[in-house]
């Protein structure tokens, strides 16, 4: 236990050093690849939206949901649906912009019906904004982890798109999908993008630097 805390603490420092000296490569260092598949995991997913027609595994699928229900979530409300979406119909009718060859959607929604405080003391305001979201990171997770591609697209708070995606898969008015993540195998390679900057972090307070 100790030793992989070490190991992922060498990893995250090695990047930050990377950084620090400039080095714009996107942080896949060999020490987070070699050191802890999590980290590694982490650091090399990138949205994929170019997808080949090959169908999703249920087992796959089911993972996906089980990391997404994984996450952290405000009280333990666990205030969530999962939506999975294979039918080409309505992947069309959800796709707006973006390419409908996608073979999976998964919309991740709110459930405003699982807000309540268990004291009965009312509803626990709009955290359920946090927890969806990071199930759906969760889910980003595990797509790129069993070697699909997936990209999230927004809905909530854009009330439009909300709307509209509630009304295709015929969400009642307490199902709000904050984002409908799109899944498949990967017809394409980006790099993942370095978006670590120091300039980010501050330590005590804002702006403070590490003593
Ligand atoms: C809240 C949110 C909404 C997003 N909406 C869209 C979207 O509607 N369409 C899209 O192509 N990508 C969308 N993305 C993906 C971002 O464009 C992407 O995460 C960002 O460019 C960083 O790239 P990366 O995921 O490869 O690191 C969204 C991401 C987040 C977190």
């Amino acid at each position: 236990m100790k030793k992989s805390i070490l190991a992922i603490a060498v990893a995250l420092l090695t990047l930050s050093a990377c950084n620090q000296q400039g080095n714009t490569k996107p942080e896949t260092t060999d020490t987070a690849s070699s050191s802890n598949a999590a980290i590694e995991n982490i650091m090399t997913r990138t949205s994929i939206r170019q997808f080949k027609s090959q169908p999703v595994e249920q087992e796959k699928i089911d993972i996906m949901l089980k990391a997404a229900m994984a996450a952290p979530t405000a009280v333990n409300l666990q205030p969530w649906h999962f939506i999975v979406i294979d039918d080409k119909k309505t992947i069309d009718l959800l796709s707006g912009q973006q390419p409908t060859n996608t073979p999976l959607l998964i919309a991740v929604c709110g459930d405003t019906d699982k807000t309540t405080m268990p004291d009965g003391k009312g509803k626990l305001p709009e955290f359920w904004i946090q927890d969806v979201s990071a199930a759906t990171e969760n889910l980003l997770l595990a797509a790129h982890a069993q070697g699909l591609g997936a990209v999230w697209t927004g809905c909530y708070p854009a009330m439009e798109r909300a709307a509209e995606v509630a009304n295709v898969l015929n969400c009642p008015t307490n199902i709000i999908p904050l984002a409908v993540v799109r899944v498949g195998y990967p017809d394409e390679a980006p790099a993942p993008k370095d978006k670590f900057k120091q300039e980010n972090i501050s330590y005590n307070t804002f702006g403070g630097k590490k003593q």
